[in-house]
């Protein structure tokens, strides 16, 4: 579903992504883990071609990432992403911000747009608050209409940035749980997170990256009880001091 193939970036003089190789099948849920600056912001970011890339080959769906035009807005489309702030339209309803992309990106009629906005904020649990602004939610509830507004797309796969990290610890778990269903039924995702939990629970894969480097991968289980590299080790050790 995604194929990153020897992908190379540089800002200016620094290599943030070194000869990347990463693999996603359909239904695959990777958690990447790294420390700060390692490269995995800019990675998800290049998945949906936020940030363009130097060398490499970057395919969803077997389809390679065009440079740029109007296939990009489509196939940036199949790529839903959340990130740590939920940038939703402050002076936009719930509902508005998830109908948008459906009407003005995939055509869809008003009242198909409403059906399936409802169908995806049910699903996340946020339905009832569908005709509010963004500032009268929780930010765990703005959250979960991120995430049903990247559903709205219908994407094929679901990129996500640090989710939960910019979020009071009792909303933490109310989204862990609307990405552990996601998962469940069978949705691609990426997810940049440092919650073992959800790692334990949902993830097939865990990507340790360090230095613009995939260094380790594993099981969620073998790389939480055996990692291999020193890296990881150290990392391991700061983040379970806490
Ligand atoms: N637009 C940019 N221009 C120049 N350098 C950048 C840009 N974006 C990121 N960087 C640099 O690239 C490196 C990787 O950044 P990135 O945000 O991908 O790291 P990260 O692993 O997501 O870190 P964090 O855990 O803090 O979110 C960092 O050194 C960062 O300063
Ligand atoms: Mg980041």
């Amino acid at each position: 579903m995604v194929a990153m193939d020897s992908v190379q970036k540089w800002f200016g003089k620094l290599h943030v992504l070194q000869d990347i190789d990463l693999q996603i099948t359909p239904g695959e849920v990777v958690v990447v883990i790294g420390p700060s600056g390692s490269g995995k912001s800019t990675l998800c970011r290049t998945i949906n071609r936020l940030e363009t890339i130097d060398e490499g080959v970057i395919a969803v769906d077997g389809q390679e990432l065009p440079k740029e035009g109007k296939s990009l807005a489509g196939l940036r489309a199949d790529v839903g992403m959340v990130f740590q702030q939920f940038n939703l339209f402050a002076h936009k309803t719930v509902l508005e911000n998830v109908t948008l992309g459906p009407i003005k990106v995939r055509k869809h009629s008003k009242a198909d747009a409403d059906r399936k906005a409802h169908e995806q904020l049910r699903r996340v649990g946020v339905d009832d608050q569908a005709n509010k602004y963004p500032a009268q939610l929780s930010g765990g509830q703005q959250q979960r209409v991120a995430i049903a507004r990247a559903l709205a797309m219908e994407p094929k796969v679901m990129l996500f940035d640090e989710p939960t990290s910019a979020l009071d610890p009792e909303m933490i778990k109310e989204v862990l749980d609307s990405m552990v269903d996601l998962a469940k039924q069978g949705m691609t995702m990426v997810v940049v997170t440092h919650e073992m939990g959800f790692a334990r629970t949902a993830a097939h894969r865990v990507s340790f990256m360090a230095d613009g480097r995939l260094v380790e991968e594993n099981t969620p289980n073998e790389f939480f009880t055996n990692p291999q590299s020193d890296r990881a080790k150290d990392f391991l050790g700061k983040i379970l001091e806490h």
